[in-house]
């Protein structure tokens, strides 16, 4: 067996066993390159539908397709041999019944290989997520700031916020652990509600601008890189990869002109003839 066939990749149970345990370590990913560096450190790695914002420059994650989900998933797939890779269900893929976000969910599973699907929704979910579960579909749910609802929620603000909010927030997390979600997202919600879910759910909960209490922490690798020009108060920038880029173009582009680039050593010569 060689070392490249002894690596087992992270499943959806053991995510779901590591609820109370160590911290769960995710990111998102959406190209073989990166997904091969975030496979060293990461639980999971979300092959998020941010990518529509984050690569393709939309405003919402609601033109996202299908096809760009299962594109980026195979990419990640491929670059990863160890974390359990989560593909993201677009907006339109899974809402409309069970019978559509099965087949959707079953293209994605067959298409990238991946581990496992993510969508969003708490108690309105529930039926589905149960029907999914039962038909060999592993599920992370997404609630508290749902991004593919924004045009009824009128902003990606944090939500409960006020205590009065809270049930329903409650209601959703308690329905997806009963209806047999691997784990869930926390997104943008306030830090004691987060905390409180947590505590009361036994499954696995992934925060992002949520609390530190959460069984797990996901953020949009774009955002901790410091490559995206505005990212919400939760995201903490661990690097400032864009006047990085921003240098290095600049000096590329000043060699071109003075034709320092390319030099010797990055041309071909000619092959010796011995003979
Ligand atoms: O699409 C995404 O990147 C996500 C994370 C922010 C959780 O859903």
């Amino acid at each position: 067996m060689s070392a490249q066939q002894e690596i087992k990749r992270l499943t959806a149970p053991d995510i779901r066993a590591r609820k109370g345990g160590a911290p769960i370590v995710c990111l998102t990913s959406y190209h073989a390159h990166t997904a091969r560096i975030l496979d060293q450190y990461c639980d999971v790695i979300l092959v998020g539908d941010s990518l529509g914002m984050v690569m393709h420059g939309l405003e919402t994650t609601i033109p996202v397709t299908l096809d760009m989900m299962i594109l980026q998933g195979r990419a990640v797939m491929r670059g990863s041999r160890r974390a359990l890779v989560v593909v993201d269900m677009p907006f339109g893929s899974y809402e409309q019944s069970k019978q559509q976000a099965f087949a959707s969910c079953a293209r994605v599973l067959k298409e990238t290989h991946c581990g496992a699907i993510k969508l969003e929704g708490g108690r309105r979910m529930a039926e589905t997520i149960a029907f999914l579960v039962e038909r060999g579909v592993p599920v992370m749910a997404h609630i508290g700031m749902t991004p593919q609802s924004i045009n009824v929620l009128g902003s990606f603000k944090a939500r409960g916020r006020e205590e009065a909010e809270w049930a329903a927030f409650d209601d959703d997390a308690r329905a997806v652990a009963e209806a047999g979600a691997f784990s869930m997202v926390i997104e943008a919600v306030a830090e004691p509600l987060a905390r409180r879910i947590t505590a009361d759910v036994p499954i696995p909960t992934i925060g992002i601008g949520a609390s530190p209490a959460c069984d797990g922490q996901i953020l949009v690798l774009e955002d901790m890189l410091g490559l995206s020009p505005r990212v919400p108060k939760f995201v903490k920038r661990y690097s400032e990869l864009g006047p990085s880029i921003g240098k290095a173009v600049e000096a590329y582009a000043a060699e071109v002109r003075s034709r320092a680039f390319p030099g010797p050593e990055h041309v071909y010569g000619m092959k010796h003839k011995d003979r």
